[in-house]
């Protein structure tokens, strides 16, 4: 997990404290601007950042932030991100969680444990569907009830293997102030389908277009019909260079930040614009999901595609996430399920969903656990929530209980591609 670093500012060297965890540990958002700050001394230290950008990170997201205190002194925190995730076609409320960091003297002593209890608790609280966090981590947050639930791919095409592709449609800057709207438009339109992708709020949509490490933000818009956009490309260069003479500027890789397009004439106008650039551009590097318009475009062998990284998600709120995300059309269905859950008690027991035309709804049920009813605990949900795992594979790894109908049921209402997130937060 990453936060934005302010560029050009002079690191300056975070406050150091001791603290041992021997008191009880307290929870809740910052109370003043000196908690912040010693805060920004922990993530600072976790994260080999400038402390000064995590004083300014965590001011900007003073509201968002989560305390854990020992006597009344702060040993951790974190923050959280407001945002939505696209699931069978729909926005679920997802709180993203960034920046946990203990204070180095009090790691090992449960801090983490207690604030992610708490935390999870409290967005329950609120009615929070789902939370996803890339982890440094599994164990901690597999404590916590996440598990994993997808994949950030990865695509390295190198240019030498792209030749040339003819330039038959016109291509312009992107203006942000101009273009920000439409692109958004675009962006939402091919994220909706795409399970596991965010519902992007205005922090990760900051993100795009400016660089935490102060690299500069190019762009390129495919213009469409009525004003829109077809496509478009944000990305900074990175040196790679040995070019005598160029003081390490060129060559240089294409680091994209967000790419979309609409449809197969958009992708090669955006292939056409790698192309034309590969007498310095070494190769092209983006995130997407395995379907990507852009990676199908490719004529010839040679894109590396790996996993860069795999992200968790939580079912915070059982009757939400389930009520909020879509299913498959053409399907009425009712799935009788058990769910155990070590650190929310609200989504504890028996429940039903009852599945009509792409919608879901969740209730409380009292009849007895019958053959059909489907057991499981909140991590094994998470997996088959976003279409991770199937049903079946669950069953095979002793994640889930059921009969073959339940089982066949589950694996109906929770299919789908395989779910990504080319957003990092
Ligand atoms: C990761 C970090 C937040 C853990 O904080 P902590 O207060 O020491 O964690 P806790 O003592 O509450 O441990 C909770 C669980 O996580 C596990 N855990 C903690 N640190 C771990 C680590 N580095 N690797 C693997 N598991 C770890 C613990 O074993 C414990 O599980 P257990 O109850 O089964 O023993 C802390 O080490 C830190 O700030 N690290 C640097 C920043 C970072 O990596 N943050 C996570 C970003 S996603």
């Amino acid at each position: 997990m990453t936060h934005g670093e302010a560029a050009g500012k002079r690191p300056q060297a975070p406050p150091v404290h001791s603290r041992t965890v021997t008191k009880r540990l307290t929870f809740g958002p910052a109370r003043s601007a000196a908690e912040l700050e010693a805060q920004a001394s922990n993530e600072a230290l976790a994260f080999n950042t400038p402390y000064d950008s995590c004083v300014a990170w965590l001011h900007t997201n003073r509201n968002h932030v989560r305390l854990v205190r020992s006597g009344g002194h702060v040993v951790g925190g974190l923050v959280q991100y407001e945002m939505g995730q696209f699931l069978g076609g729909r926005s679920v409320r997802n709180t993203g969680i960034a920046g946990v960091a203990v204070d180095p003297t009090a790691r090992g002593q449960g801090a983490a444990r207690a604030l992610m209890r708490a935390t999870l608790n409290e967005l329950h609280r609120e009615g929070v569907a789902v939370s996803t966090l890339y982890p440094t981590t599994f164990i901690l947050y597999e404590r916590a009830g996440y598990a994993a639930a997808g994949h950030r791919y990865r695509f390295r095409l190198p240019l030498a293997r792209l030749g040339r592709v003819p330039a038959d449609a016109p291509l312009r800057r992107l203006d942000p102030e101009r273009d920000a709207k439409v692109v958004e438009r675009l962006y939402r339109r091919i994220a909706k389908d795409r399970p596991g992708w965010l519902d992007r709020n205005h922090f990760i949509w900051e993100r795009v277009y400016q660089d935490p490490g102060g690299a500069a933000v190019h762009g390129y818009v495919v213009p469409g019909g009525d004003g829109g956009v077809d496509g478009y490309v944000v990305y900074t260069q990175d040196a790679v260079g040995h070019y005598p003479g160029a003081a390490g500027r060129y060559p240089y890789g294409i680091k994209v930040r967000d790419v979309q397009v609409r449809d197969g004439a958009a992708a090669r106008r955006i292939m056409a614009f790698f192309s034309a650039c590969r007498t310095l551009a070494r190769d092209v590097t983006w995130h997407g999901a395995l379907d990507d318009h852009l990676l199908l475009q490719v004529p010839e062998i040679g894109t590396e595609i790996s996993v860069a990284e795999t992200w968790m998600q939580r079912i915070v709120h059982v009757q939400a996430a389930l009520g909020q995300r879509g299913y498959p059309p053409r399907t009425s269905a009712r799935l009788d399920f058990e769910v155990t859950d070590d650190v929310v008690a609200g989504n504890r027991g028996r429940w039903v969903l009852e599945v009509d035309r792409l919608a879901g709804k969740v209730s409380r049920t009292t009849r007895k656990a019958g053959r059909n009813t489907l057991r499981l605990d909140i991590r094994a949900l998470a997996s088959l929530y976003t279409g991770h795992l199937s049903a079946r594979r669950l069953a095979d790894l002793d994640l889930i209980e059921g009969s073959s109908t339940s089982l066949n049921l589950a694996e109906r209402l929770f299919a789908g591609p395989q779910p990504s997130m080319p957003d990092y937060f």
